[in-house]
């Protein structure tokens, strides 16, 4: 019995030690900055400065777009017309599902199967974007954003995302040169990550979504990449803010709206759901121990019935069930079981076996 407390407890400390490392990365995201990578304002060129001119450009002139079919809908022809105009120099590519699916089943054959079973549309679009940034390098901008300015200042850095607070990174805009580091994890990763996490919110942020890749994120500049390898971020104010910002926001996509109201809640309330994590983490630490207690009283009472009663028990109409001795015992659980052990280790005393008559 003694080591079936040990397994208890040791397994208590297993799923325990695993949670922790489970949310030690979205914990630490929280916490993080990302002001090491910040692309300063300071470093951008002005939307018609000459300096933009004298930077070498990494990152290959393409911009990739994603919908289901060619035909986009009025609120986000503005958008998308946007970022063609300012940019007729260069390559527009636009994804439907069904380019999408050609290209996986090209080049990534073995994502295939991933990527057709994935329950929600979405994520087919989320995972298109990488594979395309990972294979043809450019830069990827949402249907609902427009473009404020030519893109090229961005071309002078290897890779870049956006900041979003709390959760991370987007991956709403973003760059980066052919075969990246970082990309090439994040398509790498996918299969792994692919599970379903009951509310489709949860699931489409955790599999493919913004709240993968600010994992993957996390996770990869714990690598310390080279500067090759580095991942800049665009913050939020050289995001949309400013007249010298780089796109502008349309209204329209009513996925990511609810998906950030509830990610910014869940940030503004981290303290509080911390805690409400590990208050719940102790109540079913209380009831995994309920439930040992349960069967360990099961194995008790299936004794008491098979096998030999110590003399004790002296009347088989006293009010004392077996049921009932055996819930009186539970507090001393431990003590009474191994002492019954003992009894039996010491061989045969006199027993009763009335109680297994008295099974009707
Ligand atoms: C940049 O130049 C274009 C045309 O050359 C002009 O329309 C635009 O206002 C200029 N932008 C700024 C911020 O000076
Ligand atoms: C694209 O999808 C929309 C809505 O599902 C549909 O109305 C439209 O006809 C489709 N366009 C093409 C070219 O298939």
């Amino acid at each position: 019995m003694r080591r079936g407390l040990i397994i208890f407890i040791l397994v208590n400390l297993l799923i325990l030690s695993l949670l922790i490392r489970s949310v030690s990365t979205l914990l630490s995201l929280l916490l993080e900055d990302a002001s090491a990578d910040a692309i300063h304002r300071s470093e951008l060129p002005s939307p018609n400065s000459s300096l933009i001119e004298t930077r070498p450009q990494v990152i290959p002139k393409i911009i990739h777009q994603t919908y289901k079919n060619e035909t986009i809908p009025e609120v986000w022809r503005e958008a998308q017309q946007s970022c063609i105009d300012l940019h007729p120099d260069y390559e527009y590519i636009l994804w439907t599902n069904e380019k999408s699916r050609e290209f996986i089943a090209a080049e990534y054959p073995w994502f295939l199967e991933t990527f057709d079973n994935y329950k929600y549309p979405i994520q087919r679009a989320d995972t298109i974007r990488y594979f395309v940034l990972a294979y043809y390098g450019g830069t990827y901008i949402d249907l609902d954003d427009g473009c404020n300015r030519r893109l090229d200042p961005l071309l002078a850095y290897p890779a870049w995302v956006r900041r979003t607070v709390p959760t991370g990174i987007s991956n709403d805009a973003m760059g980066s040169v052919p075969q990246h580091p970082f990309f090439l994890r994040t398509i790498e990763l996918l299969q792994q990550y692919d599970r379903s996490w009951l509310l489709p919110y949860i699931t489409v942020m955790y599999t493919t979504g913004p709240l993968f890749l600010s994992v993957i994120w996390k996770e990869y500049m714990q690598t310390r990449p080279s500067e090759a390898g580095r991942v800049r971020i665009l913050m939020q104010d050289e995001y949309n803010r400013f007249s010298w910002s780089f796109f502008t926001h349309h209204k329209g996509n009513s996925w990511h709206g609810k998906d950030a109201h509830l990610i910014f809640w869940m940030g503004q309330h981290w303290m509080f759901l911390t805690f409400l994590g590990f208050a719940l983490a102790g109540v079913v630490g209380i009831c995994l121990w309920w439930t040992y207690g349960r069967v360990m009283l099961l194995g008790a009472k299936y004794r008491y019935r098979y096998s030999k009663v110590p003399t004790i028990v002296t009347s088989p109409r006293s009010s004392s069930s077996p049921t009932r001795r055996a819930r009186r015992m539970v507090p001393t659980f431990f003590r009474r079981v191994s002492f019954k052990e003992d009894e039996e280790a010491r061989g045969p005393i006199e027993t009763s076996y009335e109680l297994g008559r008295r099974e009707d």
